[in-house]
Order: C-alpha cells, then sequence, then structure tokens
C-alpha cells in the first residue's frame, strides 16, 4: 500500500490487517495508546484545505505516537491565498522533505492529484493519505468506524446497519459501505430524504428507506450523519424541524432497533438537528470511542504505509 485514497478496491485482508494492526496499538484499557519509534525521522505535513477538528487532531496525535515530526500547515496563513497552486504547494512542501501528506479538501478528487503527481515524478517514498474529499471519500473513517463496529459487535457477518440523514453529501457513508461491504455486512441501509439520498444507492448494493421508523426496525448499528449545509444549494435545504421531526435519532425511534444497537456519528454532531441530546449523550452512543479508536486506525494507516 502507497496511499491510502479511498477504501472501494481494498480487499478484505488488508482492511483486516489495518484493523489488527490498529488494535496492537491499543493497549488492554482501550483507551491508552503506546508511543512507538516506527516514524523516527520522518515528516507528515498535514494539508487541511477544509475545517475539521476530529481528523487534524487524531492524525497529529498518532504521527506523534509513531515518533514523526508533524508540520500542519495553517492554509488561511499559507501563500495559497496569494494564487500559488495546490502542486507547486505540493512541491514546495517536498522540497523540506515531507514524506507523508495528509490532505483534506473540498474538492473530491485533490488527494489523487497529489498522489498521482507525486507518482509521475517518482517520488516514491512521499505517501498520501485522504483526510476526506468533498464527497467522495473518507477512507481512515471508514476504517475506524469498522474498528468501533468491530469492537463492540465482533462479527460483521451478522450485522444489519443503518445510515441515516444525509447520505448524498457524505464521504463518510460512501467509505463505510465501501468497508462494509467487503467486510462481508449482510444487511446495509440507508435512510434520508429522497432529496438527500443519491440514486446509485441500489447499485452499491444497500437498501434504501425514506421512512425512518421501517429503516430503524431491528438494526444492530445505527450511523447517524449530519446535514451538511455547507455543500447543499439553498433551495433543497430542509428546515431543522422538518428535518429532525422525520429524520431526528430520539429516544423513542431508537427503541425500533435492536436493544443492544450502538449509535455512531462521525461528528460534528448538530444536536436536535439529525440527533436528540438524550441519545448523543446516552448509553448505546459510542460516538466519542470513535473518536479514541481514530488514533490507532490512523498510527495503524500512516505506519503502515511507510513500510512498517
Ligand atoms: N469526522 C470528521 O471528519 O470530523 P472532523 O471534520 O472534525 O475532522
Amino acid at each position: 500500500l502507497k496511499h491510502l485514497l479511498a477504501l472501494n478496491g481494498l480487499p478484505k485482508d488488508i482492511l483486516n490487517y489495518i484493523l489488527d494492526t490498529a488494535s496492537s496499538f491499543v493497549s488492554v484499557s482501550d483507551r491508552e495508546v503506546k508511543k512507538v519509534p516506527l516514524m523516527r525521522g520522518k515528516s507528515v505535513f498535514n494539508l487541511f484545505f477544509e475545517n475539521s477538528t476530529r481528523t487534524r487532531t487524531t492524525f497529529e496525535i498518532a504521527a506523534k505516537r509513531l515518533s514523526a515530526d508533524v508540520i500542519n500547515l495553517n492554509i488561511a496563513a499559507s501563500s495559497t491565498s496569494k494564487g500559488e497552486t495546490l502542486l507547486d504547494t505540493v512541491d514546495n512542501l517536498t522540497a523540506m522533505s515531507a514524506d507523508m501528506f495528509v490532505v483534506r479538501h473540498d474538492q473530491s478528487g485533490a488527494p489523487f492529484l497529489i498522489a498521482s503527481h507525486l507518482n509521475q515524478h517518482k517520488l516514491d517514498h512521499i505517501h498520501v493519505v485522504n483526510a476526506g474529499d468533498g464527497r467522495h471519500a473518507h477512507p481512515t473513517q471508514g476504517l475506524l468506524d469498522m474498528y468501533t463496529i468491530r469492537h463492540y459487535k465482533k462479527d460483521f457477518t451478522n450485522l444489519k446497519v443503518a445510515i441515516i440523514g444525509d447520505i448524498l453529501h457524505s464521504r463518510v457513508a460512501r467509505s463505510d459501505i465501501h468497508a462494509m461491504k467487503t467486510l462481508g455486512v449482510p444487511e446495509i441501509r440507508v435512510i434520508g430524504p429522497k432529496t438527500l439520498l443519491p440514486s446509485f444507492m441500489e447499485d452499491m448494493g444497500v437498501r434504501v428507506f425514506t421512512n425512518m421508523d421501517e429503516g430503524l426496525k431491528d438494526v444492530d448499528v445505527v450511523i447517524m450523519l449530519r446535514v451538511q449545509n455547507e455543500r447543499i444549494n439553498g433551495a433543497l435545504l430542509p428546515s431543522t424541524q422538518e428535518f429532525f421531526k422525520n429524520y431526528g435519532l430520539t429516544p423513542e425511534r431508537l427503541a425500533l432497533a435492536k436493544p443492544d444497537a450502538i449509535v455512531m456519528h462521525p461528528g460534528p454532531m448538530n444536536r436536535g438537528v439529525e440527533i436528540d441530546s438524550a441519545v448523543a449523550d446516552g448509553k448505546q452512543a459510542v460516538i466519542l470511542s470513535q473518536v479514541t479508536f481514530g488514533i490507532a486506525v490512523r498510527m495503524a494507516v500512516m505506519s503502515i504505509l511507510a513500510g512498517n
């Protein structure tokens, strides 16, 4: 594995190898992640052209736990504001001996562009990790979601999983679906209003529901998604109250799922829009565990790409 750009096409044994490697970084308490020297002397550049709290910070922590040097480029204060192109920025950071770029961008395909530019210039020692590109892919979120599901449910092959909300704009939904298909989840459902469901969902082999109560029935895992207002054309934007009424996860709705169902959310959450606080802070929520597991999963990805 040279770059991690998306999860579609990655075979099951590679996905399991990444999850197993992540497990090896987590102590028995499942909370502490060990510091190891696997990337000592390597430089990881975090290039976040779009805002982030969880992904950027956990990549930084993960790189530091691997003993790498981490450089967070402040994009707003960088020379991109003076018209420097993405690839010129990359070339200049390459000249500073970058070993890995972790890239988030609002344009789908930006990390692919960087990876193919590096490949063209035979810069084979430099790796690219997609930290979320437009609505296309968020592979490390997909992996940490799989880690979380495996942690709580043990086996993928007997699960019903529902992904709920703004599926249309969600790179997380796409990465989760690709990973779950590969890992053998037999029933994946997507639930949302017609305007926020892409037409190709059935082609991906998932069941589509517009009625939340029907879609939630007997599921083992509920993955809630934020309505991505910033990517929605104003005319299609649902009202907050209307959305919560039809697609908000309340304790009453959650009771339709299996009694031991877990509730996940990639964050950031919009309480009172897609999720009620009683659920977000309730016993079935594993949302903060997802964040913690993200450190070990990102350590696994970076250390494997770096050749360990
Ligand atoms: N899950 C996720 O990508 O969150 P951030 O936007 O805070 O990184």
